[in-house]
């Protein structure tokens, strides 16, 4: 085994998953790391090159151009080559033999998706809408739309915002709603690629293990969850560990 995870926790995680009621998927920004995006937080993080404020609501209104500018090269300058890693296509693959019920996801990169995830709840929204901040017309993104900046909705000339929500924001009712109910249903979560350190979206794991979920952590290095709530910690990256648990798997 690489790292620091043994074949004794692998076959008890695989284990698991296969006698679980509901599995639920909680994703962070690490899950993506190997896709090529990098993280928000440590040494390489985004928030160690680019101010946090980029991404607040009322910066956005104030300097919508200097804010796109910003956006586009945090976020979208990854997202157009990243591709989903085996990590994602673990997911799909469990969803798809009834394996996993359901991922949450803080991530706005759209790759579960992309790796074939139906059942996906966007906890901060997705940066592969645009909403009009005017008509509230929703669109998809396509990449000619940084061309203009800001961009301007087709319908009413009104200013385009990307449909994940910036600091200052409420987390979306939908997603909070149906999070909040998986905290209550499932009894397995496998928590990946996540500090825990943002709230609301860090609370879910602590509210699913006092509802008697068993947590299951993939991350490289210790969380805020890993000596509190975790059940399970497969110390390893998130590619790592999909590929030894899709051996145990199928
Ligand atoms: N595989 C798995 N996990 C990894 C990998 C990897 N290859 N590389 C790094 N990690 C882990 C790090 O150890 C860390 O725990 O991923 C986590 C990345 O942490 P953050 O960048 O803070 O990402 P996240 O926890 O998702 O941030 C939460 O903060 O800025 C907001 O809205 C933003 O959704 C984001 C939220």
């Amino acid at each position: 085994m690489s790292g620091l995870v043994y074949d004794d926790q692998i076959q008890e995680t695989a284990d698991l998953l296969r006698s679980a009621k509901r599995t639920i998927a909680f994703t962070g920004a690490g899950i993506s790391v190997e896709s090529g995006i990098p993280p928000f937080r440590g040494p390489d993080g985004l928030w160690a090159k680019y101010d946090p404020q980029v991404l607040s609501i009322d910066y956005f209104f104030r300097f919508p151009e200097e804010a796109w500018r910003g956006i586009s090269e945090i976020f979208y300058k990854h997202f157009q080559e990243a591709r989903p890693n085996a990590a994602h296509l673990l997911l799909a693959r469990m969803e798809k033999n009834n394996l996993l019920s359901r991922i949450i996801t803080q991530n706005i990169d759209g790759l579960h998706q992309k790796a074939g995830s139906t059942e996906v709840v966007e906890y901060h929204g997705s940066s592969q809408r645009l909403v009009c901040t005017q008509c509230g017309d929703y669109m998809a993104f396509y990449q000619e739309i940084l061309q203009t900046l800001p961009p301007q909705c087709g319908k009413c000339g009104g200013l385009l915002k990307p449909d994940f929500i910036f600091f200052g924001e409420m987390i979306p009712e939908k997603a909070n709603i149906e999070s909040t109910r998986e905290t209550r249903i499932a009894d397995v979560w496998i928590v990946i690629g996540t500090t825990g350190e943002v709230v609301p979206a860090s609370m879910l794991p602590w509210e699913a293990k006092s509802h008697k979920a068993a947590i299951v952590e993939i991350n490289p290095h210790p969380s805020a969850y890993t000596e509190m709530v975790t059940d399970i910690f497969l110390q390893g990256t998130a590619v790592e560990i999909a590929q030894m648990l899709e051996k145990a798997l199928f």
